[in-house]
């Protein structure tokens, strides 16, 4: 039975089905070569990460070509080396879950392929994890006992939403950017004051050494009703007020002044698309920011929920959240088949409920 649906067909719910083994997790959709290792209870029994900023670094962003050649000479290395760590045999596994998208390409088609060909030789189930669930569900293995539905803001730098996660499968989009993601914003801006890429734990600091108010900058959307973003208003508005000369920790300190506010407000209207709503979760890189989760976490006290983020490790791109929603897939009977075809797009609104 098992078998069969590992051949052919997507995404098939089963009914619920008993975890053989520790599921394999890979992550390669951007510029992280991730594999980690995931008992059935969400026990990490090993993770590995190989994070390729150095080699994209002198281009000042992701060359996609560079990325899938460095994933496919890793990710081999990385997936021996969990397994060592564990102590496991890959006959010992239960399943092997893989990014299959939204991502880049090249990187998508190494990693899932990888798996599949695990799958293949060991006859095991295997998984096309979506990424955008992926950072959905990490709060439900940090964060054990987290109710549905909760309202995720996911900020990164490829990736900019408000969801309303309201079960294993059920997503609801209720706002994301109409143009720059938060960490793209944060990267462009800090290349416009001199930053290293990427730029946004440099403008964090820079902005520290500021004052938020000494350089008026726009609140893009603030105050509209929904729940979408705009960033490229407000990279342009900083691009106008350092080339007049304002020092850059002003601008840095107003730039997430004005952000922090954005989100902020963009929650609010979010939360109030979602009454009954159990956490306000942040999940991506741009979590890491103090001030922003400052701003967010004011946001859930007023209406009486905590915020809940992963540890940053986890809230950037890693395969821990990967071997996770492996574990919550299988277990709820979902096999998907060897023809599965990677998906550079791929919203969340287009997964199945269990
Ligand atoms: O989730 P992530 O690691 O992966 C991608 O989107 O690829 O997010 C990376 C993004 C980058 O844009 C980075 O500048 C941003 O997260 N970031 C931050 C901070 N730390 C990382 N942005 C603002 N403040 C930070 N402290
Ligand atoms: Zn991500």
């Amino acid at each position: 039975m098992q078998r069969e649906s590992v051949i052919s067909g997507i995404s098939r719910p089963a009914g619920p089905a008993r975890l053989a083994g520790p599921v394999l997790g890979i992550e390669t959709s951007c510029d992280e070569t991730a594999a980690a290792l995931l008992a059935p209870d969400g026990r990490i029994l090993a993770e590995a990460l190989h994070s390729q900023l150095a080699d994209h670094a002198p281009y000042g962003g992701v060359v996609p070509e560079i990325a899938a050649r460095e994933h496919l000479l890793r990710l081999p290395g990385l997936i021996a080396r969990v397994m060592e760590q564990a102590g496991l045999d890959v006959s010992a596994l239960g399943g092997v879950a893989a990014t299959a998208g939204p991502g880049l390409i090249g990187g998508l088609v190494v990693g899932s392929s990888l798996a599949k060909g695990i799958a293949i030789a060991r006859g095991l189930p295997f998984v096309a994890v979506n990424h955008l669930e992926a950072h959905a569900l990490t709060v439900t293995l940090t964060h054990p006992g987290t109710a549905f539905p909760y309202l995720l803001l996911l900020l990164s730098g490829g990736h900019c939403q408000c969801v309303a996660v309201e079960g294993l499968g059920r997503y609801r989009r209720l706002g994301s950017t109409l143009d720059d993601a938060v960490g793209e914003a944060f990267d462009k801006s800090a290349k416009l004051m001199g930053l290293p890429w990427p730029g946004g734990p440099h403008l964090e600091r820079l902005a520290a050494e500021g004052d938020p108010a000494a350089v008026p900058l726009p609140r893009p959307l603030l105050g509209r009703p929904g729940c979408d973003f705009s960033f490229s208003g407000l990279k342009t508005a900083v691009a106008q007020a350092l080339a007049r000369g304002a020092r850059p920790a002003d601008v840095a300190a107003g730039f997430q002044a004005a952000v922090a506010e954005v989100l902020a407000d963009r929650a609010r209207h979010a939360l109030a698309l979602l009454p009954g709503a159990r956490a306000l979760v942040v999940a991506g890189g741009v979590a890491a920011n103090a001030a922003l989760r400052a701003a967010l976490s004011a946001v859930a006290a007023a209406h009486g929920l905590p915020l809940l983020a992963p540890p940053p490790r986890l809230c950037t791109d890693n395969a821990v959240m990967v071997a996770w929603a492996g574990v919550l897939r299988l277990a709820a009977g979902c096999r998907d088949g060897l023809d599965h075809a990677p998906r550079p797009r791929w919203p969340l609104e287009e997964l199945s409920p269990f």
